[in-house]
């Protein structure tokens, strides 16, 4: 019995040397320390002994399994640190070496720009809200004094998703102005809003037109509101984009939802009203479009008009992009191209 053991004893740890994986290894320890193993059963089997034999018998089958017990914990130790070594690549980690760095990403120019406005208007008590993108031909039309048929459709190129002959049809905004309607149908006066986002046009992509781009709209509502208040809000508002000595001029133009309608140009900042490409001669830039809330659309959103009055300006973010910094085509926006990108 002894000698069973002594040998046991060497065998189980010549092979235990011999073992590369964590894998062998408790295959070896179920085979020889396990519950099934000639060692357990040899303990089991003491008590059938003499107790003479069983003292000296016991004690040496202790004294084997203490042994494989520690020999097996210092194998398992070695084994799963080379284990953790491979999986680094290599016994040697160098921890001085520095870290890689993050790239550190930055917002879009279009959404830099975006806030640059909003936070103009925000400045003058306006607040910020945005709007649904797919809109209904009510909000994006009709409501707006655009019945169907009538010719100011031709100005919106538009993406349908139902048929354009439906009163009911659902379409992409092709602005944001739908968004005055649902302001006035939610709030009551005195209103002051901005409403960023996208908006879309069916249209064949150049340098200067693209099928979708951002709008802002304004909307300013109250019972003693003026042409005078549109102006120098929005005299303000190109001051503090463009420079607080540029030119800002006010004209007359049609717009079906506002009366007087208006467009606002600052003077052109690489000619200096001179004349250049940049401006196609005329000495002037269009910035937005403007006027006073038609009192028809007031009153379709149950705003009296005979009480209150309210100006309202839409202006595209990509074309304000485009001339503040020189940009060539409003196509680089929407490319994804980094060199493109990382200027901003
Ligand atoms: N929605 C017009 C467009 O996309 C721009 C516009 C003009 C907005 C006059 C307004 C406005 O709010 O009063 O061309």
């Amino acid at each position: 019995m002894a000698d069973e053991l002594d040998v046991l004893e060497s065998a189980a740890l010549a092979e235990l040397r011999e073992l590369q994986t964590l894998s062998q290894l408790e295959a070896w320890r179920v085979r020889y320390l396990g519950k099934k193993s000639t060692l357990t059963s040899a303990l089991r089997a003491l008590s059938a002994l003499p107790p003479e034999q069983r003292r000296t018998a016991g004690a040496h089958s202790n004294a084997v399994k203490a042994s494989l017990q520690s020999e097996y914990e210092a194998r398992k130790q070695e084994l799963s640190l080379s284990t953790i070594g491979e999986s680094i690549g290599g016994a040697c980690l160098d921890v001085t070496l520095p870290g890689r760095a993050l790239p550190i990403g930055r917002l879009h120019p279009i959404t830099q720009v975006i806030q640059e406005i909003c936070s103009v208007f925000a400045r003058m008590g306006f607040q910020v809200i945005d709007g649904p993108e797919v809109e209904w031909d009510y909000y994006n039309f009709e409501a707006l004094n655009i019945p169907q048929d009538h010719p100011a459709r031709d100005m919106f190129a538009t993406l349908w998703l139902d048929s354009s002959e439906d009163r009911n049809a659902r379409l992409l905004r092709t602005h944001t102005s739908p968004m005055q309607i649902r302001i006035m149908e939610e709030h009551r006066p005195p209103l002051r809003f901005v409403v960023p986002g996208r908006t879309y046009r069916y249209e064949a992509t150049d340098a200067t037109h693209d099928w979708m781009f951002h709008q802002v709209e304004g909307l300013a509502v109250d019972s003693d509101i003026t042409l005078r208040d549109l102006k120098e809000t929005l005299f303000e508002f190109c001051r503090s984009i463009f420079g607080r000595d540029t030119g800002v001029r006010f004209r007359c133009d049609y717009f079906p939802f506002v009366e007087p309608g208006g467009e606002i140009a600052i003077e052109c900042f690489q000619c200096r009203g001179g004349g250049c490409r940049l401006c196609g001669s005329t000495g002037w830039l269009e910035i937005l479009g403007t006027g006073m809330v038609h009192p028809d659309v007031l009153a379709r959103c149950g705003i009296d008009p005979s009480v209150y009055s309210g100006f309202a300006f839409g202006m595209g973010v990509e074309r304000i992009t485009i001339l503040r910094y020189g940009v060539d085509d409003i196509r680089h926006f929407y490319s994804g191209d980094f060199r493109f990108l990382r200027q901003f």
